[in-house]
């Protein structure tokens, strides 16, 4: 595998998504491959609950992927989620002494090295931190201060930290399966990366990615990162319910979901009747499909409510100017955009990964995918410190030669900033 290829490995709580595509200087220019492996059972809300039930469904997603891109892999990108991850919006500031003085690359030092001081508990690691904006004396919207006259210098950066024991997991996964780890990425910021077309990370958009353990959301803004976030309700938690309320077995209940399930009663388009099929000594009985979809309702307003009052509690509703990307598998639930529209007030649609991401694969331009094909890209501006990485003692990062995506581009400017870190 030379540098000429870059794989991605998604391990989703339903599904490993193994993608292969050829690179160049400009980034990733077509999907050579990809294969799946089901991982239901031993990927738990995004965490790995079996290594070696995990590392053999990366072994075959992977080998399905290079036989058909006819390609061999030796080093992955890795998508990481769960309820583990936090993130935080990190502010500091140094004195600039002279207010006539221009800024230096010295001042910029100062702010990484405060950076460096930063207390984390000692069982996280910071995964990515995304420079978001420099402030000169309280003035927003810098991309590079060098060179600028102030008195006062200040970053804003976008950390996400993640448990050091779900990240060995993930390794430990990879090393089994025989890979290297290249990079490990959050997924939210993958399926943003895969999904959103450049106007929509310039004006501001809402990504949330509904998974089979985990929705993923993330806000995109001013070309950078503002918001992540890991909940741990998605379609697996609906098709429990399903079976929960209607007495039928998990098979079943994720059938009639995907059947004739909607999201909202509003979207219904033919309130049929439906076959349930009894259990034991229940007979089969018919529902309304209006039936169905309360139960469904339900969940789903409850997980989109939540999701509305984290965003406002951010502070950043009214930076959604391009309204709500909706991927993943959960995103296929029929009336999902118009329950969003309903309980955030947002413009909803749904996103499956670009044209410019896959090189027009088309099979792989399905929202369960759109993990997997971010991950190809993944964020060089968004690297953690270096002894952040090497906090848990198997976490081997690997160097690896910058890339211009569309996000990358946007970044450039900060990229000095980290370079050293
Ligand atoms: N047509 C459909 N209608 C409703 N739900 C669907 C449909 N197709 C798939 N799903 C749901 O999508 C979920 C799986 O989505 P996806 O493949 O994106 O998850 P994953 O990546 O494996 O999991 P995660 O991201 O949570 O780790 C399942 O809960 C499944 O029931
Ligand atoms: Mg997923």
């Amino acid at each position: 595998m030379s540098d000429r290829y870059v794989c991605g490995v998604d391990l989703g709580t339903t599904k490993v998504c193994a993608a292969i595509a050829e690179r160049d200087e400009d980034g990733v220019q077509r999907i050579l491959g990809f294969g799946v492996a089901p991982s239901a059972g031993f990927l738990h809300k995004g965490m790995v609950a079996n290594i070696s039930k995990t590392a053999e469904a990366i072994s075959a997603a992977v080998a399905l992927a290079s036989n058909r891109a006819g390609v061999d892999v030796r080093v992955i990108n890795v998508g990481v989620a769960g309820e583990h991850i936090s993130s935080m919006r990190h502010r500091n500031y140094v004195t600039i002494a002279d207010p006539d003085r221009e800024i230096s690359q010295e001042d910029i030092d100062r702010l990484k090295a405060d950076l460096k001081t930063f207390p984390i508990s000692p069982d996280r690691q910071i995964l990515h931190i995304i420079p978001e904006e420099f402030f000169i004396d309280h003035q927003g919207g810098v991309q590079n201060p060098v060179g600028m006259a102030g008195s006062r210098l200040e970053a804003v950066n976008h950390l996400v930290l993640a448990s050091i024991a779900a990240i060995q997991n993930i390794w430990k996964s990879v090393e089994r399966a025989g890979f290297e780890v290249g990079e490990y990425i959050l997924q939210p910021i993958a399926s943003s990366v895969a999904t959103l077309d450049d106007n929509e990370m310039d004006i501001g958009t809402l990504l949330i990615d509904i998974g089979g353990g985990t929705t993923d959301i993330a806000i995109l803004h001013n070309h950078t990162v503002r918001y992540t976030e890991v909940i741990g309700v998605a379609g697996n938690q609906v098709t429990n319910d399903i079976r929960e309320a209607l007495g039928v077995v998990t098979e079943e209940a994720e059938a009639l979901k995907k059947r004739y399930g909607y999201a909202t009663e509003r979207a219904i388009v033919k309130d049929e009747e439906i076959l349930i099929h009894g259990v034991g000594a229940r007979k089969n009985s018919r529902i309304p499909v209006s039936l169905l979809t309360q139960i469904i309702s339900l969940r789903m307003r409850e997980l989109f409510t939540m999701i509305d009052g984290k965003v406002r509690k951010a502070g950043l509703k009214d930076k959604i100017k391009a309204g709500v990307v909706l991927t993943g598998g959960g995103s296929l639930l029929r009336g999902c955009a118009d329950l969003v529209e309903e309980v955030l007030g947002l413009p909803a649609k749904i996103g499956v990964p670009l044209e410019s991401a896959t090189g027009s694969l088309r099979e792989i331009e399905r929202p369960e995918y759109s993990t997997s094909v971010g991950l190809l890209t993944g964020l060089p501006a968004a690297k953690a410190p270096e002894e952040e990485q090497k906090k848990s003692a198997v976490f081997k990062p690997r160097k690896k030669r910058a890339k211009k995506g569309m996000l990358n581009q946007a970044w450039t400017s900060f990229k000095d900033f980290f370079d050293e870190l």
